[in-house]
């Protein structure tokens, strides 16, 4: 079954040509980050007559590198939502028109559950349950047990904001531009990660919390203004900062992960494109059980054997971040199912 799908929920206009969930035919990605990164963030106002612009060069470039017409489309998916309203609506109108013009079944697919189901994309054995999976983007920060397709259970979620958007607020705090998460990822790999004591948000409960800590590095800087005008000093802020995001994140996936008798751990959003969070995943899962790469980067792609818990994130970054072939995926696996 090959599957169309759309995703415009942010600052990437994307679509993808998905064949049975997991093979990707093609997946092209139009990225509105230098337009964005002119005002430090997205402006939801430019991002959607971004997506107008370049729906259609997407649409057609997607169609032609998978070597596909609309005869061979079985189905349509598009991001229902979350997501900025006006970038949402260039996406599903969009959508709705094919579907209704090639009288192909419409897939709404919540832009959540594509991240999760990027860990599906381009694996040569299905990934199996039970599954605990943390998706952790610029907008949202969650923990699911998946106990099967369309059977799971939220186990917590941010109260304010997510991991991925603190880190774009910190690197503006510290000048560094946008998006933040890759340059603090780089600037931190110089620096002390102990330098700086910065808090762990709400460390006894099952949510996750990020304010307190990107309020926290704004009072550091206002403190002590000469951090910024000291490279090695905005080092030491953006690894004890990163440390501080990745150890709130393992508190609470690794409380899931000792209570469920999982077989399967994952990482998404575009967090998971994150080094040092996948490494220090890796590590603490080494702690309780034999842990290892499930058909990841540089490994030899066979499933995981019995008695191993097996660490999946997206197979290539651009399945970290948004794109269209998670959506399809999505799509693909949870027709006709809830995910709740
Ligand atoms: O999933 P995504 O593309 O969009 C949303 O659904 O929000 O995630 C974007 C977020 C941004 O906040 C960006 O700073 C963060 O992912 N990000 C990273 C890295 N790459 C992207 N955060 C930390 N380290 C990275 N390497
Ligand atoms: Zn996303």
């Amino acid at each position: 079954m090959k599957i169309l799908a759309i995703e415009s929920s942010c600052d990437e206009t994307a679509v993808s040509v998905v064949a049975d969930g997991r093979k990707v035919l093609s997946n092209v990605i139009a990225s509105q980050i230098a337009k964005h990164a002119i005002t430090g963030g997205v402006v939801p106002e430019v991002a959607a007559r971004e997506h107008i612009k370049a729906m259609m060069p997407v649409l057609k470039t997607a169609m032609k590198e998978a070597g596909v017409t609309k005869d061979d489309i079985d189905a349509i998916a598009v991001t229902r939502e979350p997501g900025l309203i006006g970038s949402l609506v260039v996406g599903r109108i969009t959508a709705s028109a094919l579907a209704f013009a090639w009288d192909k079944p419409l897939i709404e697919v919540n832009h959540i559950h594509g991240h999760i189901y990027a860990n599906w994309l381009e694996t040569e054995a299905e990934p199996e349950f039970p599954i605990i999976t943390l998706t952790v983007s610029g907008g949202h920060n969650e923990l699911w047990l998946m106990r099967g397709h369309g059977d799971a259970e939220l186990l917590g979620e941010t109260v304010d904001d997510s991991a991925g958007e603190a880190f774009d607020k910190v690197a503006r705090l510290l000048g560094l531009g946008y998006p933040g998460g890759p340059i603090i990822e780089v600037r931190a790999k110089n620096g002390d990660s102990n330098a700086f004591k910065f808090p762990i948000g709400m460390k006894n409960d099952k949510n996750f919390s990020f304010s307190g800590l990107k309020t926290s590095v704004f009072y550091t800087l206002k403190d002590n203004p000469a951090i910024l005008d000291n490279e090695k000093m905005v080092d030491d802020v953006a690894a004890s900062f990163q440390k501080s995001v990745v150890d709130a994140l393992l508190i609470k996936l690794m409380d899931a992960v000792k209570k469920y008798p999982v077989k399967e751990v994952h990482l998404s959003g575009g967090v998971s494109a994150n080094g040092y969070l996948r490494a220090r995943v890796a590590e603490e899962l080494g702690k309780i059980a034999r842990c290892r790469l499930a058909d990841g980067p540089g490994r030899d792609g066979s499933p995981c054997e019995r008695n191993e818990l097996c660490l999946r994130y997206p197979k290539k970054l651009s399945y970290c971040t948004d794109n269209a072939a998670m959506i399809g995926a999505a799509g693909f696996y949870l027709t006709g199912k809830k995910f709740e």
